[in-house]
């Protein structure tokens, strides 16, 4: 009996440190995973002055982005300064969506209000990782 219980131990130290290897890599490969904390570190210097990441409060310039992955674009009921270019767009924010409109918010919607462009491929995700971490 004990040296299956010996048996077990290695076996499931073995397991654990094969576990631990793949973490440890994926954290160190910066390309394969968003970084959330860079993405909230962006986020508070580039959007933070304008868009509120809390339900109530914080400021008004952009509309409140909590809950943005999921909703219609221009659909924030609080923000009532809405371009007719982004209410007309008809888009529904995705990574896939947000990824293309924040490239370039303006080659995306024509008219649209939305100031800033992240043109860095690997901070863009960040942010937008961090963007669907904001959920209702
Ligand atoms: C100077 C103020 C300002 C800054 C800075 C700013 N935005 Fe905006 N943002 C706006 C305004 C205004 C709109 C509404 C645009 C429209 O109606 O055309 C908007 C719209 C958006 C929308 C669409 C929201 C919706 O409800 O459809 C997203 C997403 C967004 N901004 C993300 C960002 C991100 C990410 C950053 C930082 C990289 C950022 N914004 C920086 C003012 C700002």
């Amino acid at each position: 009996m004990s040296n299956y219980c010996r048996l077990f131990v290695v076996a499931t130290a073995i397991l654990l440190s094969m576990i631990l290897t793949r973490t440890s890599h994926a954290a160190d490969s910066p390309s394969d995973s968003p970084d959330i904390e860079h993405g909230k570190a962006t986020f508070n210097t580039m959007c933070g002055v304008c868009h509120s990441v809390q339900k109530t409060g914080g400021p008004g310039e952009g509309p409140n982005l909590v809950g943005l992955v999921g909703r219609k674009a221009a659909s924030q009921p609080d923000f009532a300064k809405y371009s007719p270019a982004l209410k007309a767009s008809n888009l529904t924010w995705s990574v896939e969506t947000l990824d293309r409109f924040l490239v370039n918010p303006m080659a995306m919607v024509p008219g649209t209000l939305m100031p800033m462009l992240i043109r860095d491929d690997k901070t863009r995700a960040d942010v937008i990782a961090y963007l669907a971490t904001l959920k209702e």
